[in-house]
């Protein structure tokens, strides 16, 4: 089958990166990744580039026309799909205006609640029965894009943000390439 070229965005850990990294060896997967973009040269994830040989970009975001060469970066790699994984920065309307391919995001909660960061401090704040992760396009609000998978689980009476994150990462490493599978089945 014929692949996508991809580039995974992200800041940190990258767990989600390796997870997909994993999936994408399958040959029936819609998607390979050729390429990942990070805004922090600290990241731990960038160890998931360098260990399966997938070139990586670091970009400064400090610098004002960032976004233009991210998109120049793009195009050179030829990618036409882009998942964010813990990306940590927004994506700008000009950026989306002007990349108009797929882009999609992982969220650590139940869209449409819950935007934004500090999702399981909100999570055990509002005392919720049950959370999970999103993966849905991203558009120009904010985790407001349209939902492509849920995933989700029943909090325990002992539960705290360490364990709330535990388990939605957990679920968020099915999800992500169930979505990606969705969204080219469709197509
Ligand atoms: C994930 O929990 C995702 O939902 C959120 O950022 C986290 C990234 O984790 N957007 P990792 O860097 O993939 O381990």
């Amino acid at each position: 089958m014929v692949k996508r070229n991809a580039c995974v965005f992200i800041s940190g850990k990258g767990s989600n990166l390796k997870n997909l990294i994993e999936k994408s060896r399958n040959y029936n997967f819609p998607i390979k990744i050729n390429l990942v973009i990070c805004d922090n040269e600290k990241a731990l994830g960038l160890k998931y580039a360098k260990l399966n040989s997938i070139p990586y970009i670091i970009i400064n975001t400090r610098v004002s026309n960032y976004e233009n060469k991210i998109i120049n970066i793009l195009r050179k790699y030829k990618i036409s799909f882009i998942c964010l994984a813990g990306y940590m920065k927004i994506l700008s309307k000009r950026f989306l205006q002007n990349y108009k391919k797929i882009i999609i995001n992982i969220h650590p909660s139940l869209l449409p609640k819950y935007k934004g960061l500090n999702t399981y401090s909100k999570i055990i704040k509002n005392k919720e029965v049950k959370t999970g992760c999103t993966v849905h396009h991203v558009n120009e609000k904010l985790d407001g894009g349209n939902i492509i998978t849920k995933k989700t689980f029943f909090l325990s009476p002992g539960d705290n943000e360490n364990s709330i994150k535990l388990k939605t990462q957990a679920l968020e490493y099915s999800a992500f390439p169930e979505a990606i599978i969705k969204i080219f089945r469709q197509n």
